[in-house]
This record gives structure tokens, sequence and C-alpha cells, in this order.
């Protein structure tokens, strides 16, 4: 004969590894919707990075400044070519064209001189059109020298971004790409 289980209510001992990985999964999901909730917020960011140069650093903010279309005679691989497209190369409201090679796939970047200081020696480039746009909504490039005693000098790398969606990376590989660029100016100039 078949013995029939009988329908007991579970003793709160019996029902507890039952209850216990449901509360789990109800708690976990709760946390995965408030990170990416989170991670949809949070689309601004700031990134910095700092690189010492040997070279002179009022050369390396008058090239930034006044001639990045020499940059592509430096540094051929990465800048192919600069191009002044409205206003005069060195000053504010200029709207410069960048062609460059980045992540090995051909790149543009249009974008306005935002501001110049002379005596921080800072320039900073706000992108209005090129392939940054598909990424981020705003995109503002900031480089300035900090020269010291003895020589040296710091080159200070800011971005400024917003972007366009949670899935969009942070530029740490165009960091990259600025600092591998300051590394070839250098080189340039010390020889
Ligand atoms: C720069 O990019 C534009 C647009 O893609 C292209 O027409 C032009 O040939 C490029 N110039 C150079 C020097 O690569």
């Amino acid at each position: 004969m078949k013995a029939t289980k009988a329908k007991v209510f579970p003793s709160p001992l019996t029902a507890f590894p039952i209850i216990f990985p449901s509360l789990c999964k109800i708690l976990l999901g709760f946390l995965g919707c408030r990170s990416k909730y989170f991670k949809e917020m949070d689309l601004s960011g700031k990134m910095v990075r700092q690189v010492e140069i040997k070279s002179d650093g009022d050369a390396f903010h008058q090239i930034f400044r006044y001639k990045p279309h020499h940059i592509s005679t430096v540094s051929p691989g990465k800048i192919q070519s600069v191009d002044l497209h409205e206003g005069d190369w060195g000053s504010v409201g200029s709207v410069i064209f960048w062609n460059y090679t980045h992540d090995g796939k051909e790149k543009t970047a249009k974008g306005i001189i935002e501001a110049i200081d002379e005596e921080k020696k800072l320039v900073r480039f706000k992108t209005v059109e090129g392939d940054l746009m598909q990424l981020y909504k705003t995109f503002i490039a900031t480089v300035h020298v900090d020269t010291k005693l003895g020589g040296n000098n710091l080159v200070t790398w800011t971005f400024e971004y917003e972007k366009l969606s949670g899935n969009v990376v942070d530029p740490n590989s165009l960091m990259d790409f600025c600092i591998k660029l300051t590394k070839d100016i250098e080189a340039h100039h010390l020889k």
C-alpha cells in the first residue's frame, strides 16, 4: 500500500532553507536595481592625470595653443592632421578639427577652444562634433603645465564629461592616448 504524505504546515526550522534563499534573492534583486539606478544617474565624470616632462613647459604650451597642427609631424601615428576651421590659431573661440587614430580606428574631433590661460599654460578644448559625441553628451579636455624650479614640468590632463548612457566606459584609453602624445612631444623637443 502507498503511504500518503500528510500535508503539514512546515515548522519554522524546516521552512528556513526554503524561505531563506528566496529572501536572499529578493534582497539581491533589490540591491541590483539600486546599483543600476545609481549607475544610470551618475553619468558625469572627471578624470585627471599628470605626467612629468623634461622638455620646456612654455614650449609645450605654445604647441597646444598656437601650433597644434605641428603635432601631426611630431606624432603622426596618433594625430594625422589638425585644421583650423574658424578663428585664429591660439585664440579663444577658434574651432579646430582633429584627425586622430585611437584604438586602431581613424577618428575625428571638432572642438572649440573654450579657454586659454597663458599664466597657467592652460588650453581648454570643448568637443562639439566627432566620434566622442557618439559616447558623450559633453566632453571637455583641458591641458595645463606647471613649471617647477629645477627644470621639470608637470603636465596635467583633465577630462570632464557626461556620458550618453551608463554603458559608456570611462575614457581611460583616451587618457592613455593623451599621456603618450605628451611623451611624444617631449621626446621631439629633447632631440
Ligand atoms: C580627416 O577626416 C575626414 C573625415 O573623416 C576625412 O575626410 C579626411 O580625409 C581626414 N584627413 C586626414 C588627413 O586623415
